[in-house]
């Protein structure tokens, strides 16, 4: 019998003496092949170590969510801003044009809707098609805790193993139910599990305590989810926490697709991720070019009715 206290709280996280990185520039990736390192390296920027993924993949459990009832309209102006997009393949063939040349990290589980069990998922992409839509990386929720445990750890295996195969990487995404935690135990617990099953990367949420110790905790590269939306200072300020306790990276949707200046606050974002600005400064930076575009858009309608 395990000793469940000791699973849950690991307690020496040495975050004194940071996991080394040698070689190669991504935490836990040097033993891995060419391939899979370059793919790495189109989605991490590989000066700053860091990077700030688009998430629209929202639409894959509910449906036409605020901010993506279109996305050919509201996506690709936000795409040049990114380092990579995260989004299904429904959505990329229809919605994105091919010409668009930054990394695709392809929504791969699938097959629940907020209607029903979330946890409830299959792997949603054949490999060869992830191959066919040039994806650089594949992603898979994973739901520790969740009724379906069991079969989305198995499909995270399923993934990673088929993407080994062609050097593509895996995201292991740390799904978070109703009834499932999100402090620094569970994350902790969630992370470590994708890294050791395999994931190349993995993807959680930011908890306000001990976030150093689920990032110490998990070998590979961390990046958070934005979550619900919340006003930009707050949004940027949990960005910036995130990257100061060792986040590589941002991978947000709503606090993006949401903001009604999006494409300031994307930049605002990434001049946290990439340029360690504190949260202050990006949020001035973010109040700037909102009134930049307002003022753009308010001449350019001007124009129009008076045209
Ligand atoms: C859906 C996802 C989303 O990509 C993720 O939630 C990121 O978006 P947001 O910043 O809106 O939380 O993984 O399960």
């Amino acid at each position: 019998m395990p000793d469940m206290d000791e699973v849950h709280s690991g307690k020496n996280f040495y975050l004194d003496n940071p996991h080394a990185i040698t070689g190669f520039f991504l935490k836990g990736s040097n033993s891995l092949e060419w391939g899979t390192k370059n793919r790495l390296a189109r989605i991490f920027n590989p000066k700053s170590g860091k990077t700030v993924m688009l998430a629209v993949d929202h639409g894959y459990f509910q449906g036409p969510t605020t901010g993506l009832e279109r996305i050919d309209v509201t996506i690709p102006p936000l795409v040049p801003y990114s380092d990579a997009l995260m989004i299904t393949r429904g959505a990329l063939r229809t919605c994105i044009a091919p010409e668009m040349a930054k990394p695709v990290v392809l929504r791969s589980s699938g097959g629940s809707s907020i209607l029903k069990e979330l946890s409830n998922e299959l792997v949603a992409v054949d490999v060869e098609d992830a191959i066919r839509i040039n994806a650089t990386a594949m992603a898979v929720q994973v739901y520790i805790g969740g009724p379906h445990e069991h079969e989305s750890i198995g499909n995270l295996i399923k993934v990673v193993d088929a993407g080994n195969r062609f050097g593509i990487p895996t995201l292991g995404v740390t799904g978070v139910g109703q009834e499932l935690g999100r402090d620094a135990k569970y994350l902790g617990l969630a992370t470590r599990i994708c890294a050791e099953m395999g994931a190349h990367f993995v993807k959680t949420y930011f908890c306000q305590t001990n976030f150093d110790q689920v990032v110490a905790g998990c070998p590979v590269p961390v990046v958070i989810a934005g979550g619900k939306k919340l006003p930009e200072r707050e949004a940027l300020d949990l960005a910036y926490q995130a990257i100061d306790q060792g986040a590589a990276g941002i991978d947000m949707g709503r606090n993006i697709f949401q903001c009604d200046a999006p494409i300031a606050m994307i930049q605002a974002v990434r001049a946290v991720v990439h340029e360690k600005a504190t949260s202050d400064k990006a949020f001035d930076q973010f109040q700037e070019l909102r009134e930049e575009f307002r003022k753009t858009r308010e001449v350019a309608e001007t124009a129009q009715s008076t045209g």
